[in-house]
């Protein structure tokens, strides 16, 4: 029997929930929770209590019990939290937007006027400071990014593999509401706004199937080369209406993107990204490729149709993230997770910490994704200007 492989979460609210969830659903491999840190004290006993695992109140102590420190926190602690993790000796796994720019600690500090070439540059070497630690400790590092082991998505990667196809343009989209964190909207937190957000979840998987594509019909990843951007702040508009039924209550970051990528070898994407979308999450990815087509719907799905006559009736209900009514016709997810990725993740994560092998979302994807979102936000501040991507 393996050794049971020994976990602890950073962040003890919303995504450390679905992570907690992820690993008691990993099957094949033993693994334990063992415990959690959170910066705030009464979160971190509240959700180690619910769970009967242990409160940890420091980063150092969680990691010197555990093989594999899950970061659930706000973007900006993703580098510090992960390279103290890493000096320890221990695997890691970032949860998005792997990392970025937070500005310097300043108190003028605005994410959304601040130069974005300098921006672009140290995201990136922020990047690289994760990857050399990860380097130097010989661990592992998990970008969890579920998009990429959505099945909808991992269907996709086998038709694109059977088929031999050549991918074409592929147009993918996260949009909902608004997100429920106090850190977001806050871009020495979260590090951008939607694009960061929200649209990493479609880029990721974009520029996971184009290294598929690549990897398939020419033994090798086709990669981003370009962007073009385009950012808004429309809830902050003068003329802005509000219903009462998108959230408002953003400091510096954007509320829409969108997003044009030119690969390497001519071929392009383009991901939309926005917190006004009414109606519950919008998620799905459409691929063009020259021998199929195939649209992605990763959330909503209609597994399920329910008429409600009634709100109260499903008040016990899940229905779907963000639904905001359960009165009428909505699509009860039977699995939202499932459709999510997340076990799909963390079953792919300890089978690589229990085999020694690389993840399918690692640093190389990771380094892609912040590489295009920080080009495009550089994009964004030249009005929508062609930038090339560093490599
Ligand atoms: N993959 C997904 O679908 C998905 C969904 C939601 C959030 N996320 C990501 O998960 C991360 C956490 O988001 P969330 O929605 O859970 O946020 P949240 O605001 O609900 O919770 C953040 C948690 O981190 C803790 N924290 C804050 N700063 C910390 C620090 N320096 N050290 C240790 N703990 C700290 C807080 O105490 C809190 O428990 C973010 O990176 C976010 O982008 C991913």
């Amino acid at each position: 029997m393996a050794e049971t492989i020994r976990v602890g979460i950073v962040g003890a609210r919303f995504a450390a929930r679905f992570h907690y969830q992820g690993y008691r659903r990993v099957y094949g491999v033993p693994v334990e929770v063992v415990g959690v840190t959170a910066k705030s004290e009464e979160s971190r006993e509240t959700f180690a209590r619910e769970r009967g695992i242990k409160a940890f109140d420091s980063l150092e102590a969680l990691a010197d019990a555990v093989d594999v420190v899950d970061i659930c926190a706000p973007g900006s602690a993703h580098e510090p939290l992960a390279v103290a993790a890493l000096e320890r000796g221990k695997h890691v796994i970032i949860e998005k937007p792997f990392t970025g720019y937070y500005g310097a600690g300043t108190a003028d500090f605005r994410g959304n006027t601040f130069p974005k070439e300098k921006m672009l540059a140290k995201a990136l070497a922020s990047v690289e400071r994760i990857a050399r630690a990860a380097q130097a400790a010989g661990k592992l590092v998990g970008y969890a990014e579920n998009w990429v082991y959505a099945p909808a998505v991992q269907k996709e990667r086998e038709i694109i593999q059977k088929s031999r196809g050549q991918i074409l343009w592929i147009i993918g989209d996260e949009s909902h509401s608004g997100s429920h964190s106090p850190y977001y909207g806050i871009w020495k937190f979260s590090g951008g706004g939607s694009l960061v957000g929200k649209g990493c979840h479609p880029l990721t998987a974009v520029l996971y199937l184009k290294r598929v594509d690549g990897e398939t019909r020419l033994a090798k990843p086709i990669r981003p080369a370009a962007v073009s951007a385009r950012t808004h702040e429309i809830t902050r508009l003068k003329n802005f209406e509000d219903r009462g039924f998108l959230r408002t209550t953003y400091d510096d970051i954007e509320d829409y993107a969108q997003v044009h990528i030119i690969f390497d070898d001519g071929t392009v994407a383009d991901v939309f990204s926005s917190e006004l979308v009414l109606g519950g999450v919008h998620n799905w990815l459409e691929v063009f490729a020259n021998n199929h087509r195939t649209r992605c719907n990763l959330n909503p799905v209609n597994a399920l149709e329910t008429y409600n006559p009634r709100e109260e009736f499903l008040k016990d209900v899940y229905v779907t993230e963000k639904i905001g009514t359960k009165q009428g016709w909505s699509n009860p997810a039977p699995d939202e997770d499932w459709q999510h990725g997340y076990p799909q993740e963390f079953q792919d994560f300890m089978e690589a910490v229990a085999e020694g092998g690389q993840p399918v979302s690692g640093l190389e994807l990771a380094r892609d994704t912040v590489a295009v979102l920080y080009s495009a936000y550089l994009s964004a501040e030249r009005r929508g200007a062609e930038v090339e991507i560093p490599k």
